[in-house]
């Protein structure tokens, strides 16, 4: 686990412009660089890489990325060789907790034991919660779940109080409880009253163990139809979404004996599965399936079935999975892809459709080698030239992907006879001889409702200069917060990881770090990293406005909320006053701000 901070520092010190210059020829073009795009081919450069946010992007394909992402995509690097890498360069030295002063390294361990027994006790908590919560026991019962499988889970309920957890830690301010991220602190760390909360209330929850069995983070449903309908923990120095994997702990055994784990994408498919005779399913826990997950599963067997929603997420989850995989496909490795029905997940497809005909689903799911080439030839037409020539296109970084191997020749060979070329011709074509950089495929991502507004204003400008999250103080974080209940959980994330990279929070920084969160901010880093640079006091005042604006809009649907309701009470009265009070006081405020303007 490398520091937040280190990863910070490091992109402060390293250039851009040098570590790609030295795999693409640069050249300046007013603020930027541009060159022809590694990751896609191309004639005329569609490459940029700015220096002011030390940030690259491809017009052409959409690439995009920090320092530490650029080299993790074109040579292939993991994270942390990736990080070395550049620390080497600039001469600074990786913190490694191995090599770490043995005083220092029992300080480290010391907290990831703290941060792990909270989590047990936490766990434990819940559990109990669990026993005497009547319609979290009758909501689980509607699923069809029995007790002896919410056992076996750890199930449990998160009751629907604030602070719960102070039940189980009396000493609620402990630091590690919100580090483990069981409570959410909002609030100023220099004098505003700082207000500490629990993470999950009324909530079914779904521990999350590693490999070892030790609870390292949770999943929480919602009982109703709230939202998010999910509440995940955050990442952690215990906990990294791309690498775990829910149920892995639980299924290792049932995966051993059938001979295969599948891979689903929900919590409650796993637990269901697990109960209707396939133990050995796990899921990611809402993040596209990673290598690192695929590998961790190819260290327990030889086969992975991945089962998919028949939904359109479903489909472009698929997508993700083939791509994660292709640099683990080897001749002794299987990998296979199912298909539900558009309008089943595992969970519901086995309840309605029964056990037999999900075994049969498993049976019939398709290869790997199946699948990609399904994948270039699905909306070409191969009768012409230009349909084989766009199939060979689409076909050429997946196959750079995939170590050389008996199974890529295979698929060489049907590609080549499905496009009327030679296999020989087909890896000329490619450069599949020589070693070649990992290539970027990015299928589109889609969003859930995306903001809008008030609200997508305010989540740009803190992207594009994350510093000023740290100038913000609580009224205005609770405004921002309460703008949308739709996007707030999305909101608190962005205004957290803003403010823990400090007042020294650049774009490229937030950027590295939100790449490790959920993908809810993917396509707006997309976005901004294609924008021309905006001066921060700019941003800055934009921001008040936008801040003052939300306020606005809070108070007034207060006071039309009283004004409806008859303002029959002095208290209501009373509140309306106020409320008319500080709606004055914030039009004074914006009249001064704009003379001063
Ligand atoms: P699904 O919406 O398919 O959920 O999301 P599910 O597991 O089938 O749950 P039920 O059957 O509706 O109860 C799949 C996964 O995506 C993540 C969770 O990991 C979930 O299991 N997810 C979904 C979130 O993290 N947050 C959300 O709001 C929704
Ligand atoms: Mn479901």
């Amino acid at each position: 686990m490398i520091p937040q901070s280190f990863i910070q520092d490091l992109l402060n010190r390293v250039d851009i412009v040098d570590v790609v210059g030295r795999y693409v020829q640069l050249k300046k073009g007013g603020a930027n660089y541009m060159g022809l795009c590694p990751f896609h081919n191309e004639k005329s450069p569609s490459f940029t890489v700015s220096p002011t946010k030390q940030f690259y992007h491809c017009f052409g394909c959409g690439a995009h990325g920090t320092a530490i992402g650029f080299l993790i995509e074109y040579s292939g690097l993991g994270f942390v060789e990736a990080v070395k890498d550049l620390a080497q360069n600039v001469g600074m030295t990786v913190p490694d907790q191995d090599r770490l002063p043995p005083a220092q390294r029992a300080e480290v361990q010391a907290k990831s034991l703290a941060l792990s027994d909270a989590m047990t006790q936490a766990c434990d908590f819940y559990r109990q919660q669990l026993r005497g919560a009547q319609h979290a026991v009758a909501y689980l019962k509607g699923r069809g779940l029995t007790g002896e499988i919410a056992a076996r889970f750890a199930m449990g309920y998160a009751p629907d109080g604030w602070d719960s957890l102070r039940q189980v830690f009396p000493n609620y301010d402990a630091p590690q409880l919100v580090e483990a991220g069981l409570l959410i602190e909002k609030g100023d760390d220099d004098g505003g009253p700082r207000k500490r909360y629990d993470r999950f209330r009324d909530r079914i929850m779904f521990p999350i163990r590693n490999t070892k069995g030790q609870v390292i983070g949770f999943g929480g449903r919602v009982l109703d139809g709230g939202e998010p309908k999910y509440l995940n923990s955050p990442e952690t120095p215990l906990f990294q979404k791309g690498s775990e994997l829910y149920g892995l702990f639980e299924a290792r055994q049932a995966i051993r004996e059938a001979g295969y784990a599948l891979v689903t994408e929900g919590y409650m498919d796993v637990v269901a599965l697990a109960q209707l005779g396939f133990p050995q399913a796990v899921a990611t826990l809402g993040t596209a399936c990673t290598p690192t997950h695929v590998q961790k599963l190819l260290r327990q067997t030889d086969q992975v079935i991945f089962s998919f929603d028949g939904d359109a997420a479903g489909r472009r989850a698929a997508r993700r999975a083939l791509d994660a995989c292709l640099p683990h496909a080897s001749d002794n490795k299987t990998l296979k892809f199912l298909f539900l029905p558009p309008e089943h997940d595992p969970d519901s497809y086995v309840r309605e459709m029964g056990a037999d005909a999900f075994e049969q689903q498993i049976r019939d799911a398709m290869p790997l080698s199946q699948f990609l080439l399904k994948e270039v030839t699905a909306d070409t037409d191969l009768k012409t030239s230009e349909g084989r020539a766009k199939a060979q296109f689409d076909a050429k970084p997946m196959l750079q992907a995939m170590p050389p191997s008996a199974l890529r020749l295979q698929i060489v060979r049907s590609l080549a006879q499905m496009t009327q070329t030679t296999p020989a011709e087909i890896e000329a074509l490619f450069e599949l001889a020589q070693p070649v950089a990992r290539t970027k495929i990015a299928p589109p991502r889609t969003k859930r409702t995306p903001p809008m507004g008030l609200e997508r204003q305010i989540i740009r400008l803190l992207v594009v200069h994350p510093a000023l999250a740290s100038e913000l103080d609580q009224a205005a974080i609770d405004a921002i917060i309460s703008l949308s209940p739709d996007n707030s959980a999305m909101l608190q994330q962005l205004i957290d990881t803003c403010r823990a990279l400090g007042p020294q929070a650049n774009f490229a920084a937030l950027a590295q770090q939100l790449k490790m969160g959920n993908g809810d901010f993917d396509a707006l880093i997309a976005e901004v990293a294609a924008e021309p640079e905006s001066e921060i006091a700019t941003s800055r005042l934009e921001l008040a406005g936008a801040i003052r604006q939300t306020k606005m809009q809070l108070l007034k649907a207060e006071m039309d909320a009283l004004a409806a309701s008859g303002l029959g009470t002095e208290e209501a009265r009373g509140r309306y006053r106020e409320l008319f009070q500080q709606q004055e006081q914030l039009r004074r405020q914006a009249e001064v701000e704009n003379v001063t303007r």
